[in-house]
């Protein structure tokens, strides 16, 4: 059971022939909530920071390093995502990395995005913070300048690294508070269970940080449920797993606890076998706020629409309703002002509504 929109408006939706559904997945306005900045950086941009700032790579060309994008879980690709962010050097090269995924999240009409971005990938390898918050902020305010979108920053910690380290950066982090609204938790997650960053995630919450984890991608259910109950998080980043737990699924849907799952990239990492394997249909079918989002674009096969239309394409129990109800939940689930969300609920609706014949 999807939770219906207005009896009114659930009429208009089911009017909505499929051969129109293409046209909307791709022009209708949709938040994106779960991209990692660093995982938007193609390998063209790759080569050309590496040269700029002199940081010698393991390919010798853009098409063996596209090559080697064949992975068979989330750390065989970790790994690579890691090497592709070393040329990340200076401000500059973090705000072209950002408006290269802007200019592509535009022409997707994504009219929100919220970035992860992993500072300690950079900060440990002795890039300034400065040169990180700075460039990803610069970007985002030239986001609205250019392409009219409202973009905000979520810092993730590395979950494969102490929750020491994590205190050291929220710490170091702080005098560029103005910047990011939230906090989140991201890398190796077997292993690394959510409790692990209980104090670190306390400490955001107390100065006033928003705060989501990606659990339930190849962790179990019981990452999510202590994601929920320790962290206090407000999002539930992938949460595919959630379905091996109905009372956890239960939970979730009663108390509209926002999923953000990525379609592509669970095939990329072998969450599922194929996309017409993946659960996103029984997610909604129970009611939950899930989402569809690109996590890494640049690795796995696609940015936003890509997903959308992927998905569509492989599952045929999924129609304009589900459209509606995905993108919907987009804004729903976002941390935007209920001012901001009421007016890009209003456009979703229009777009929606002028793919309905009239009736006679
Ligand atoms: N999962 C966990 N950590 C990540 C991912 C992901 O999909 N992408 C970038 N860091
Ligand atoms: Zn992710």
């Amino acid at each position: 059971m999807i939770p219906p929109p207005t009896a009114d408006f659930k009429t208009v939706l089911d009017r909505i022939p499929r051969s129109r559904l293409p046209e909307l997945l791709r022009n209708a306005p949709k938040a994106e909530l779960h991209i990692h900045i660093e995982g938007s950086l193609e390998p063209e941009l790759i080569f050309a920071l590496a040269q700029r700032n002199g940081v010698p790579l393991a390919y010798p060309s853009v098409e063996a390093l596209r090559a080697a994008y064949a992975f068979s879980d989330l750390q065989s690709f970790l790994d690579i995502y890691y090497a592709g962010a070393s040329v990340l050097l200076q401000e500059d090269d973090f705000h072209a990395m950002a408006m290269a995924y802007f200019a592509r999240a535009a022409a997707d009409h994504v009219v929100h995005a919220e970035l992860f971005f992993d500072p300690q990938t950079h900060t440990d390898r002795g890039v300034p913070m400065a040169h990180v918050i700075n460039g990803l902020a610069r970007a985002c305010a030239d986001a609205r300048s250019q392409h009219g979108i409202d973009a905000s920053l979520i810092l993730c910690f590395l979950r494969h690294l102490s929750e020491d380290a994590a205190l050291a950066t929220l710490q170091a982090a702080l005098p560029y508070r103005q910047h990011f609204i939230g906090v989140g938790l991201d890398s190796s997650e077997r292993g690394h269970p959510p409790e692990k960053f209980a104090q670190v995630f306390a400490r955001a919450r107390a100065l006033g940080l928003h705060r989501v984890a990606h659990a339930g991608e190849e962790g179990p259910p019981a990452y999510i449920e202590s994601a929920l109950d320790v962290l206090k998080v407000e999002r539930i980043d992938h949460g595919v797993r959630c379905v091996e737990s109905p009372a956890l699924v239960a939970r979730l849907a009663a108390s509209r606890m926002p999923l953000t799952v990525c379609p592509l990239s669970n095939v990329k990492l072998c969450v599922y076998p194929t996309m017409a394997d993946h659960q996103l249909p029984a997610l909604l079918d129970a009611g939950l706020c899930a989402t569809v989002n690109s996590d890494d674009p640049a690795y796995f096969g696609g940015y936003l629409n890509d997903n959308f239309i992927a998905t569509f394409d492989a599952l045929p129990q999924l129609g304009p309703r589900q459209a509606w109800q995905l993108m919907h939940n987009s804004f729903e689930a976002s941390f935007a002002s209920a001012e901001a969300k009421a007016g890009w609920m209003t456009a979703l609706d229009r777009a929606f509504a002028e793919a309905a014949p009239a009736l006679p």
